[in-house]
């Protein structure tokens, strides 16, 4: 995976976020959200914020408002595995949080962690030294992003979608939502947060629009061609689930190709505003030809 020192600065964000903000909670809705935070995630959303705030300029220490991001990102996983959502027993190769802690703490420990992502998102720009105003949009971004246009509401349509014959435009749509809306926040917060503005933050907007929807059909195929091992998440459960899926609509071949031809179009374009650093272009090349 590229930008190894890039992802140990995510990490080292998400450990001072649970010493500095966990300790003082009780432990049965602390120990859940670090087991949700823990274990071997590839951290690509915190290593977009990096890789587009150092790519628009940024010299300070942005790795909190990657651990924000990173927050609502394994808050979305520790409810998308929940028996009301996808059901799943598995995630980053061990037991999901359901499993372990039981449903109730752990719904009740992904709530929490959203208002927990805000404030660390609110800290981390304070650190940067960063106008208030720059700071309300960081986190109005990163809130957006997380809510019912974005995320949460693409996982409504996600689960509301199963068993129904969606066409590609729904079901683009739906991973937009669900995936992409936070992977583009990753890059603008990054942006914003060095303050890049104008067609400079759009580009970094429109990288991750199609960086993201790329991640989530790989996802999807991955969930065809690879093993429980090697993701560390049970596979097949798309089929299992009846999920409208890339590879079920354009076969496994044309489902990576439209990944590949959104990761060119991603990168040019970030090109033409000489923004396209190594990172970028590593990342978003990993997004299509990673293994797990
Ligand atoms: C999995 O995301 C869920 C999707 C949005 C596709 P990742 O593949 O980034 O999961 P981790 O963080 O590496 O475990
Ligand atoms: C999850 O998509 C999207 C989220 C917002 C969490 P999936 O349901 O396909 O993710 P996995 O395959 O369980 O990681
Ligand atoms: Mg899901
Ligand atoms: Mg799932
Ligand atoms: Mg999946």
């Amino acid at each position: 995976m590229p930008g190894a020192e890039l992802r140990d600065s995510v990490e080292s964000a998400l450990g001072r976020v649970s010493r500095e903000n966990l300790s003082a909670l009780p432990p049965r809705i602390a120990d859940p959200i670090r087991y949700a935070l823990e274990g071997g995630g590839k951290r690509m959303r915190g290593m977009l914020v990096l890789a587009a705030y150092r790519a628009a300029g940024g010299t300070g220490d942005a790795s909190g408002l990657a651990a924000a991001v990173e927050i609502i990102h394994a808050y979305s996983l520790l409810h998308d595995d929940l028996p009301c959502m996808d059901d799943d027993d598995i995630r980053r190769g061990r037991p999901t949080a359901h499993r372990v802690f039981g449903v109730r703490p752990a719904t009740i420990a992904g709530a929490v962690m959203i208002p927990l992502a805000a404030r660390v998102a609110h800290d981390s720009v304070r650190g940067l030294v960063l106008p208030s105003e720059t700071c309300c949009t960081i986190v109005k971004v990163l809130m957006q992003a997380a809510g019912a246009g974005g995320m949460i509401g693409g996982q409504l349509l996600d689960l509301e979608g199963e068993g129904a014959a969606l066409s590609r435009d729904e079901l683009d749509v739906i991973h937009r939502a669900k995936t992409g809306a936070l992977i583009a926040a990753s890059l603008q917060i990054g942006g914003i947060a060095a303050d890049a503005t104008g067609d400079r933050l759009s580009a970094l907007v429109g990288y991750g629009t199609r960086v993201g929807l790329a991640f989530q059909i790989t996802d999807d195929v991955l969930d065809v061609t690879s093993s429980t091992d090697k993701l560390g998440k049970i596979t097949g459960r798309d089929a299992a689930l009846r999920k409208s899926t890339y590879p079920a609509l354009l076969g496994i071949d044309g489902a990576k190709k439209r990944a590949d031809d959104l990761v060119g179009t991603a990168c040019e374009d970030l090109r033409l505003q000489r923004m396209l650093t190594t990172e970028l272009e590593q990342l978003a090349e990993f997004i299509v030809s990673r293994t797990h």
